[in-house]
């Protein structure tokens, strides 16, 4: 077949809507008809910001306590932070979700690994030593230390004090199941080889065993130390900070520098005292999760007012600002898929214009 034969076959007075008829049958679109609708000037974001208070999160997740018991799946005893926007998904923004866990005196969650990777975050407990087990090895989770569970790595978590223990989880599954990439794989306890406690910050750290071999791991397993994140954000109390975020700090792989996970990096940031960010939009989602203090942040014009524990969540491309209260430190930490908009070549920032480069306030977020 060549055009020339082809040509001598087409249809004698032909229209646009035959054509059309036609094409859809063979299952071909018209591009000149539909482009606008598969490329948007702006982006197309689906989904609003949205925050969740700390003592109404808390309050469900102890009913839970109660009433979700081990034969009922307690290994499970979370709750996603799910986006009124996302609610099929069961996601935060349209690549990740977080969620809180309790974990009560005694139990245990089994073993297993699965492809979303998942970073554990801010555990409260009573005391006693809380530990995840990750690729074998204990990482010890005190107040505030970041815990990497990377995309393939068995863990389970073992709650031996006699506390209960609350965290928070950050996973990237909404991602995955865009990708249609997930999978899930439950072990028996000790499937992964046991390591020693701090295995891996040996093996990555500046002093290491002269027997010393290449990392094993795709991705290292690693604990974050929230002493020395408080520390280093501290010792930059008197530099010039960023316009949009005062004194921010990643958590980085320590084998590249790199972001902290392919898919989810993670970032602690200072807000002086009284400070108020100049406003700008980033393409990648953030969801914050307050550590300290207090403040608002405007997003889109709405001011949402937070405190420590609450959570909230920026969408892609959203136009966004902080401010902590007068009188004391905020500090805030984030996960956002920045890595993977990075890593594509599509991530894009922009500030906001405007004499005073923040937004006019025009509504106050009610979650009711
Ligand atoms: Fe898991
Ligand atoms: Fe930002």
């Amino acid at each position: 077949m060549n055009f020339e034969s082809l040509r001598a076959a087409l249809p004698a007075g032909d229209t646009l809507d035959r054509l059309h008829a036609d094409m859809e049958r063979a299952r071909l679109v018209p591009t000149w008809k539909y482009v606008a609708d598969f490329v948007s000037r702006e982006p197309l974001v689906s989904y609003r910001p949205w925050l969740w208070k700390w003592d109404a999160v808390l309050h469900h997740l102890l009913r839970a306590g109660e009433l979700i018991t081990p034969e009922r799946g307690a290994e499970r005893r979370s709750m996603e932070h799910t986006n009124p926007d996302l609610r099929s998904g069961f996601s935060t923004s349209h690549t990740l979700a977080t969620a809180v866990q309790l974990v009560k005196a005694g139990e245990r969650a089994p073993a297993h690994r699965h492809m979303a990777a998942a970073i554990r975050f801010a555990a409260r407990s009573e005391g006693g030593d809380v530990f995840t087990t990750v690729e074998g090895e204990p990482l010890r989770m005190l107040q505030n230390d970041l815990l990497l569970t990377p995309s393939g790595t068995w863990h389970e978590h073992v709650n031996s004090t006699g506390h209960d223990i609350v965290w928070l989880d950050a996973l990237d599954f909404p991602l995955v199941n865009l990708l249609q990439a997930s999978w899930f794989e439950p072990g028996e306890p000790g499937v992964a080889v046991p390591r020693e406690e701090g295995y891996s910050q040996t093996i990555l750290g500046a002093m290491r065993p002269t027997d010393w071999l290449p990392y094993p791991d795709h991705h290292p397993v690693v604990r974050y130390p929230w002493s020395e994140m408080r520390a280093a954000l501290e010792r930059l109390r008197g530099a010039a900070g960023s316009p949009y975020d005062d004194i921010l700090l990643a958590y980085v792989n320590p084998r590249n520098g790199g972001p902290t996970l392919p898919t989810i990096g993670c970032h602690a940031q200072l807000l002086r005292p009284g400070k108020a960010t100049q406003s700008h939009r980033q393409m990648c989602s953030t969801v914050y999760y307050v550590i300290e203090g207090a403040g608002h942040s405007v997003i889109e014009g709405q001011r949402f007012d937070w405190a420590e524990g609450d959570v909230f969540v920026v969408p892609n491309w959203r136009w966004h600002e902080h401010a902590s209260a007068m009188g004391r430190d905020a500090i805030l930490f984030s996960v956002s898929d920045e890595p993977v908009m990075r890593a594509l070549g599509m991530y894009r920032e922009q500030a906001f214009a405007g004499p005073s480069g923040r937004q006019e306030i025009t509504a106050v977020f009610d979650p009711v």
